[in-house]
């Protein structure tokens, strides 16, 4: 009997997984973390089978932790995300994104006419009206934001 195909990845031995991307949006989570660059390795697994999602992609940063606005980011277009913090080969913190009702500060309203794109500097607010895919409304101008501009942001 044949021997089971075993593809071999080399572990971490400090950085962070992001698991439990939805699927086919490893490049959307990439642009966010203006990865590839010329210091971090990074392997990309797309469409792969998971039990609690049918298919998934992930990510693995070697020498990088994510700040909590870029996880703010990833959970726009990957609500399901696991971010998973290596050191010293061990997995020491396991954490969910969140994608809260509200979001605030993260984009810019497309409707050059809202009150947000004055002059005056002026944080943003979006209301989170759908999750996947997700789609929000300024709470200024009530425009609509679907993913593709969201992501045009990223
Ligand atoms: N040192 C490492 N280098 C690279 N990847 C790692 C390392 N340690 C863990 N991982 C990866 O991190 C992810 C989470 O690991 P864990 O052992 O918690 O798996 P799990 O039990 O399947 O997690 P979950 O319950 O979140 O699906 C997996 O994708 C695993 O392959
Ligand atoms: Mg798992
Ligand atoms: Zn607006």
């Amino acid at each position: 009997m044949k021997a089971p195909i075993k593809l071999k990845v080399k572990p971490i031995r400090n950085g962070t997984v992001i698991d439990h991307i939805t699927a086919n949006r490893a490049l959307s989570v990439l642009k966010i973390l203006d990865l590839p660059n010329e210091k971090n390795t990074v392997t990309v697994a797309m469409n792969v089978s998971s039990s609690q999602m049918g298919s998934k992609d992930i990510v693995k940063i070697e020498g990088r932790e994510l700040n909590p606005k870029e996880v703010d980011k990833i959970a726009l277009i990957a609500p399901y995300a696991t971010i998973n913090i290596i050191r010293d080969y061990e997995l020491v913190e396991k954490g969910k994104v969140h994608l809260l009702d509200k979001i605030k500060g993260v984009l810019k309203c497309p409707n050059p006419n809202c009150i947000t794109n004055t002059d005056e500097p002026m944080n943003t607010k979006f209301f989170v009206i759908a999750k996947e895919p997700v789609s929000l409304r300024c709470y200024y101008c009530e425009r609509i934001m679907e993913e593709s501009e969201i992501e045009a942001q990223f």
